[in-house]
């Protein structure tokens, strides 16, 4: 996006592209919204879209498609085996990535199975800079454990560092020594760590962190389903990538590491996944794993479709007019929050804008799920739909006590190519009235709660009445339509 001045009025993000086609968006009232939340046990993920005004849950397989993606979609080579609409996408994550060995997964978490089923064994260590939940459910599945070496600096809400998701290089040397090289089945770094905001990686970390795994023998993988973000905060935090391209620096953080995969849902701006393995003998080790468990190895469970939409959206991943759109909007959000006194991750990262809800709900224990709770109260408020990231989106311990998490967030996520900045003023909006009311909110327990990922599935009830008199409280102040 070029930096587009203004003449009587403060910059703001542009939309480099126009809306072509459009899908109708409802506004329920809130005593109705009210009832959808109760109906949907107080979990966003329970929620018919229907009912929904503002679709912030997530950025996955709903970014906008542009022509171009929907043209390829028009020719593809459909085959069970063998089709060329596959190697053309090969072809196009060789020129990209610089590695031709590709492994197709319907999504980002089956790529993370078949890595799980390869590499970890009962009691191996994975290190990565944070968690992602499907990434770790995998690999505790498989009875390995995580350790997150993230910066601590990385875990402090309110704060101008601009590569808040660098793992800690001397956490990173202990924790090899302490669980042994031998021990430690690969070590993933998040490119756009989701879980703590959307939090770049510096170039410089990802170059000393797989210099460290490549001195002690081990697998560095590279999780690049929010690359593109990334790639944006280098470009334009990092001084002395400035003048370079996006498809420069993309190529040297791939040229750092053994493995990349990554959810196309996200990188790709598409509905698929794909793992890249550099070393020919390691690639061919992991073939069978891709018929077991997703389909034949020139479509991996995706739609052919879909493979060309992906190839397209790769080079726009790429595209400084398309990556800025989201990173931009959600600065805007973030800024506008942070100056009104609303608790913000700062400074604004990738994927969405995150509301921190242990300061915006300090009053509610994490025991009783403030993100979830703010996110209940989002929803009740303004039909925005946001996803919490917190303890909710944990797994208990073995024993059964609550893992709390070290953030409490609510995720506004921005897909790409889809709101307008007006939409994105109501949410701002909104979420400025819920922090004046914020006394109202109260906390949530489960009803129903599944043992694994409970954030999809768990149903949830309000500890007292107070969804009920948020509704009214914002009734008084709208009026009964709003
Ligand atoms: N890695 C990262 C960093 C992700 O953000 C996701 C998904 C995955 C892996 C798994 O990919 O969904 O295609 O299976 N993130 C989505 C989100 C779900 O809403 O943040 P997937």
């Amino acid at each position: 996006m070029p930096a587009i001045r203004f003449y009587k009025h403060d910059d703001i993000p542009m939309e480099m592209h126009k809306v072509k086609v459009v899908q109708q968006l409802n506004l329920l009232p809130v005593d109705q919204r009210l009832q959808k939340m109760k109906d949907a046990g107080f979990n966003t993920f329970q929620l018919h879209n229907g009912d929904i005004f503002m679709d912030m849950l997530t950025d996955s397989g709903v970014n906008a498609m542009s022509q171009e993606q929907l043209a390829g979609m028009m020719k593809p080579d459909d085959a069970y085996a063998g089709s060329e609409s596959f190697y053309r996408m090969v072809d196009k994550l060789e020129e990209i990535f610089g590695i031709g060995n590709c492994l197709p997964a319907h999504q980002g978490r089956a790529c993370e199975n078949i890595l799980a089923e390869r590499f970890v064994k009962p009691g191996n260590c994975v290190i990565m800079n944070y968690h992602f939940t499907t990434a770790k459910a995998h690999i505790t599945r498989k009875g390995g454990h995580v350790e997150e070496l993230v910066k601590d600096e990385g875990l402090i809400s309110k704060s101008d560092l601009p590569f808040k998701g660098d793992i800690d290089l001397d956490k990173l040397e202990a924790c090899i020594q302490a669980e042994g090289a031998d021990n430690v089945s690969f070590m993933r770094i998040e490119a756009g760590t989701n879980l703590i905001g959307g939090q770049p990686v510096s170039l410089q970390s990802f170059k000393d962190a797989c210099a460290i795994a490549r001195k002690h023998g081990i697998v560095s993988v590279l999780d690049a389903s929010l690359l593109q973000d990334n790639l944006y905060f280098i470009k334009t935090r990092d001084p002395e990538c400035a003048d370079r391209s996006i498809r420069d620096i993309c190529r040297e953080i791939a040229d750092q590491f053994d493995i990349i995969y990554f959810s196309a849902r996200k990188f790709g701006l598409a509905r698929g996944g794909a793992i890249l393995v550099r070393d020919d003998e390691l690639f061919h080790s992991m073939e069978d794993l891709v018929p077991m468990f997703e389909g034949f190895l020139t479509y991996g469970g995706m739609s052919i479709r879909e493979i060309e939409a992906m190839t397209v959206g790769f080079d726009e991943c790429l595209e400084m007019d398309v990556i800025s759109q989201g990173p931009q909007f959600i600065e805007y959000t973030v800024n506008q929050l942070d100056e009104y006194g609303v608790p913000m991750i700062t400074p604004g990262g990738g994927l969405g804008a995150h509301i921190d809800a242990t300061q915006f709900v300090c009053h509610i224990p994490q025991e009783e799920y403030p993100a979830g709770a703010l996110t209940a109260a989002l929803y009740i408020c303004g039909g925005i739909r946001g996803m919490e990231r917190g303890t909710l989106s944990e797994e208990r311990n073995a024993d059964g006590s609550e893992r709390l998490a070290s953030m409490e967030l609510v995720r506004l996520a921005l897909p790409r190519r889809v709101f307008t900045l007006s939409q994105v003023e109501y949410v701002i909006d909104r979420v400025k009235w819920l922090y004046d009311h914020r006394d109202m909110i109260g906390g949530l327990r489960f009803t129903h709660e599944p043992a694994t990922l409970r954030f999809f599935t768990g149903r949830l009830e309000p500890v007292s009445d107070w969804p009920d008199r948020l509704a009214a409280a914002f009734k008084d102040a709208f009026g009964e339509d709003q």
